[in-house]
């Protein structure tokens, strides 16, 4: 069983699909995460995340540890995210790995929950439940502020908002695997939802699906 979870950053994806997982006991991946490492990579070696060449380099050579470094949830690493994100050869090397991870899912889970912006358009297009999980931007910018600030970090919030929508236009814009909901998946707005009332109408809708 696959569940597939697109939707913009700050949406609540990702704590949704935590929970998910647990739920169902299925194994969880946080796609992001990929496109961070390799943006984390560049950085570090004081490289232009824009260097395509070098950008896929560094998502051929990813290793199991560099996936669990705290720099990930930064918000420069967010955005060299999105500028390698942008690439199809890059996109092209991370492929393999997710696609292996939902067919043979960790400590022999029966299915996986992913989250990111094209798994249900392209990374597992057969998930038997795809969520595209969204709210309006002020709401995203606002919990994205409260994440930042709850870690110590210095967030303003019009420059969060700024940001967000940056990244949101690149993620949406490019020509590969854009940011978009799935034909067959079901939009959750969840502006006005808190993270219990968001994960209860997540799971009505998957037991739906596979009931
Ligand atoms: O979800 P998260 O904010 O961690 O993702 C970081 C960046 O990685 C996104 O802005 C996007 O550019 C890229 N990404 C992607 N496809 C995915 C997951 C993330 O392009 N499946």
């Amino acid at each position: 069983m696959i569940v597939a979870i697109d939707g913009p950053s700050a949406a609540g994806k990702g704590t949704l699909a935590k929970r998910l997982a647990r739920h169902f006991d299925l194994a969880h991946l946080d796609s992001g995460g990929l496109y961070r490492a390799v943006g984390l990579k560049l950085l570090r070696a004081g490289q232009d995340p824009a260097d395509e060449a070098l950008a896929l380099a560094a998502a051929r050579s990813l290793r199991p540890a560099e996936l669990s470094d705290p720099a990930l949830r930064e918000e420069a690493t967010g955005k060299a995210a999105s500028i390698v994100a942008a690439m199809g050869p890059v996109r092209q090397a991370l492929l393999d790995f997710q696609r292996a991870f939902a067919r043979t899912p960790p400590d022999g889970k029966a299915g996986a929950v992913i989250d990111g912006r094209d798994i249900g358009t392209v990374v597992c297009p057969e998930a038997e439940a795809k969520l595209f999980v969204t709210a309006s931007d002020e709401v995203r910018a606002r919990r994205r502020s409260e994440e930042l600030q709850g870690r110590g970090e210095i967030a303003i919030y019009a420059r969060v908002l700024k940001d967000m929508r940056e990244r949101d236009a690149r993620d949406s814009q490019r020509s590969v695997a854009p940011l978009v909901a799935a034909e067959d998946a079901f939009v959750l707005d969840t502006s006005d939802l808190d993270a219990d009332e968001a994960f209860a109408a997540a799971l009505e809708v998957i037991n739906q699906k596979i009931g």
